[in-house]
């Protein structure tokens, strides 16, 4: 076990060397020079595992210990890779990571699987880079069309093809997956909130994942001068944004029931200080475990943009990402639970409120998920945190599992 920790120890911390950010937080955006160090890491200690190793058409890194029985399905374990902005070291890779090593671990014991084992690590879950978010995962699974990909940009205008190329990846490989290939998906994630802790858990099986959707929400008017244009002769996109941020978390709130909206990027352009802005790019983020209370909280936020549709304001709506929630299966679920009984580890049924890849796996294959505790509940900034020791515990878990699920000998 302290072989185990040791290890997982020691690729976390690899990893977090990979960032744009040092000393403030892992900045791993999709495609960059850091997600190269990060993948060629990933792809030495598969190959160490004993995995034969591919990339697919979005840049997907697949790890496989082929089963005796080479036709049947896979059963994937893994997560994401990416980061957001000055975030921090285990949002993604604990769950590849966790996933790393149970392929150490059938490798470590001989384990001889009948169903192959594959160990995956996702790209721009948190869609930092091309918006929107989960695009490895609905890249495999067929929910984001060849189509929609070849049109995503950055904020620099470059497309993910180019950022492929850029990083000597292959974009015309295989995308879809059939989903007849894949038998079951489990993810190790950090919590990212604080209730494991507080009830002093170690381990939550995840029920069910909350419905998420992303827009971009673009303001235009017209620029001029600070200094010689009348107050009452501007068409300000900056003020109409601001109006609009600013009256959009009430809805969530009359709305209850957990719903939640936030408003994370903003951009002014030109952005200069005696420029009156013409244009202001931002996004909503909107989350219940309730589709319907998404679905008003909608409704009201398109209400509220076109009252202020305007004399020189016009404003465009863009929706990004509409993905309803999830409940996970209940047979893994249970697997899950009987598991960690017999590993004699602690755990509690918890809902998710963050979106995961395994949401968007779950509309194909059988999806199992675990939670281990956040410190102070914190994620998305450079102090999250949480204990090698619990991940060596999902390990343990999720090796059991997958034993189970691909009938290993
Ligand atoms: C991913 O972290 C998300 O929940 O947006
Ligand atoms: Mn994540
Ligand atoms: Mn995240």
């Amino acid at each position: 076990m302290s072989q185990l920790k040791n290890r997982i120890e020691q690729h976390i911390e690899m990893i977090a060397t990979y960032t744009a950010t040092p000393g403030n937080g892992t900045t791993r955006l999709t495609y960059s020079k850091e997600d190269l160090q990060t993948r060629n890491y990933l792809k030495e200690q598969m190959q160490a595992a004993g995995l034969t190793v591919k990339e697919d058409g979005f840049g997907n890194i697949f790890g496989k210990l082929e089963g005796s029985n080479p036709d049947a399905p896979s059963v994937l374990i893994g997560s994401h890779f990416d980061s957001v902005p000055n975030g921090g070291a285990y949002d993604g890779p604990a769950g590849v990571v966790a996933a790393l090593e149970v392929a150490n671990l059938f490798q470590q014991h001989n384990i001889k699987p009948t169903y192959p084992l594959e160990i995956v690590a996702l790209v721009e879950e948190e869609g930092s880079r091309f918006g929107g978010g989960l695009m490895g995962s609905r890249g495999i699974t067929g929910l984001l069309r060849k189509g929609d990909f070849h049109q995503l940009q950055d904020k620099d205008g470059i497309s993910p093809k180019e950022a492929m190329q850029d990083i000597g990846l292959d974009p015309s490989l295989p995308k879809m997956r059939d989903p007849k290939t894949m038998k079951a998906f489990l993810e190790l994630h950090i919590e990212q909130g604080p209730i494991l802790e507080e009830k002093n858990i170690p381990i939550g099986v995840v029920e069910s994942i909350v419905g998420l959707t992303q827009y971009e929400i673009t303001v235009k008017g017209q620029a001029g001068h600070a200094g010689t244009t009348p107050m009452d002769k501007r068409a300000d996109a900056l003020i109409t944004a601001a109006k609009i941020v600013s009256t959009l978390p009430d809805f969530a709130i009359k709305e209850g029931n957990g719903t939640v909206l936030t408003t994370g990027q903003l951009n002014v352009f030109p952005n200069g200080s005696n420029v009156i802005p013409d244009k202001v790019i931002f996004t909503v983020d909107i989350r219940s475990g309730e589709e319907e209370n998404v679905r008003h909280v909608i409704n009201q936020m398109l209400q509220c943009v076109d009252s202020h549709q305007g004399i020189g304001i016009e404003i465009d709506v863009e929706e990004k990402l509409y993905i309803r929630p999830k409940a996970l299966s209940e047979t893994i679920r249970n697997q899950l639970k009987e598991q960690s009984e017999n590993c004699g580890i602690a755990f509690c049924s918890i809902n998710s409120g963050a979106g995961h890849d395994a949401m968007v796996f779950s509309d194909v294959t059988d999806v199992g998920m675990l939670f281990i505790p956040s410190k102070a509940g914190l994620s998305h900034c450079p102090e999250e945190w949480s204990d090698v020791a619990h991940i060596a515990n999902a390990v343990e878990i999720f090796y059991e599992t997958a034993k189970q699920l691909t009938e290993a000998k």
